[in-house]
């Protein structure tokens, strides 16, 4: 032991920079978190190793996880246990650890009967670059979706700031998935969720006719896919199936961060250029607040958001 050796900070680590996560597939592709706050505390560092690297590793098709803790030294007593918290967050009995020939045994005979969910749960589908990719919606009572979700949704915690795991119980939450239609490998997911409209109590005695708010709750796409266009075009399928369904009355998001908003921003613009509205929108100072809710209702779209549009349009009118 040398004198360095007694520094606590020869001992503590980044939390963001030790843990790697890796998506395997013919090669493997490592990315970093954006946050590990949720599981490794608000500082985002671990205290008690030397080089330590926490390899969180899924395979491409089914997410079956792989953890692997390395490091060259560890302080007997007081290093955090730090595969125990990251382990927290995973399915239990679902994560390998240590044992990657296990784990690639594992995942190769789950491949072997993976199948994608039946079509009648297919939203759209959409090529991109040469490649045919599925977007399905699954309510998370579905096994399928409760178990890839189990597997997959530490990836909010790691990517979406002040995300929370959602509760599987209640049958108002419903996934989107995209998959690459040949690979079958998951692209992204969004999960959503269906708040009862209330009205006015005789609607709310007509059990037929109950209408919701959708509400885009955690949107990700993996890492190795981002800017690809396929989180446009998982938006454009999510806000197409709201409006042909007639109980959804408005399309809500929680918390959208800046690249949420400009992702939301640049597709509804593209959208009602499409529909011609620009041409709708009066001069500023003629708008009758009548029109932007009349026209809003139509649209689905939330007031906020409407808004910030009409600014938009009125901005590029003007330009
Ligand atoms: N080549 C190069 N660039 C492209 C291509 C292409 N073929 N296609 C699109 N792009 C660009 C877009 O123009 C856009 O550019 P900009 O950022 O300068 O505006 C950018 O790539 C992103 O657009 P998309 O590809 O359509 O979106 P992406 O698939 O990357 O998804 C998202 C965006 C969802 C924000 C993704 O980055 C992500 O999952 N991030 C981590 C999690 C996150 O932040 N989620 C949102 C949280 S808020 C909420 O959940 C409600």
């Amino acid at each position: 032991l040398s004198v360095s050796d007694f520094k606590p900070e020869a001992w503590t680590c980044s939390a963001n920079e030790a843990l790697k996560i890796s998506l395997v597939s013919e090669n493997a592709i490592q990315f970093p978190p954006v946050f590990t706050y949720p599981i490794y505390g608000d500082a985002e560092q671990i205290f008690g190793y030397k080089d330590l690297i926490i390899h969180l590793v899924f395979d491409s098709v089914t997410f079956k996880p792989f953890v692997n803790v390395k490091y060259s030294d560890k302080l007997r007593n007081d290093a955090e246990d730090v595969e125990r918290k990251l382990l927290n967050f995973l399915p239990s009995n679902d994560v390998i650890i240590k044992n990657e020939a296990q784990w690639v045994d594992t995942f190769n005979e789950e491949q072997r009967s993976f199948s994608l969910p039946a079509d009648r749960f297919k939203v759209s589908e959409y090529e991109n670059e040469g490649t045919q990719f599925i977007v399905y919606k699954q309510s998370i009572k579905e096994d399928f979706t409760k178990k890839l979700h189990r597997r997959v949704q530490i990836f909010t915690l790691l990517f979406i700031e002040a995300a929370s795991y959602i509760d599987e119980t209640d049958d108002n939450w419903e996934i989107y998935w995209i998959f690459n239609k040949n690979t079958k490998q998951c692209i992204g997911f969004v999960t959503t969720y269906k708040y009862w409209n209330y009205s006015n109590a005789i609607q709310f005695d007509n059990s037929e006719n109950i209408k919701f708010k959708a509400k885009i709750s955690q949107f990700l796409i993996f890492p190795p896919y981002q800017h690809k266009g396929h989180g446009s075009l998982l938006y454009n399928a999510l806000v197409d199936s709201w409006h042909q369904n007639d109980s959804i009355l408005e399309i809500t998001v929680e918390d959208p961060n800046e690249s949420f908003d400009d992702l939301r921003d640049r597709n509804d613009l593209e959208r009602l250029y499409k529909e011609k509205f620009f041409d709708l929108v009066p001069k500023q100072g003629e708008i009758a607040e009548i029109w932007i809710e009349d026209e809003r209702r139509k649209r689905k779209l939330e007031k906020r958001q409407f808004h910030r549009l009409i600014e938009m349009i009125l901005l590029y009118k003007d330009s």
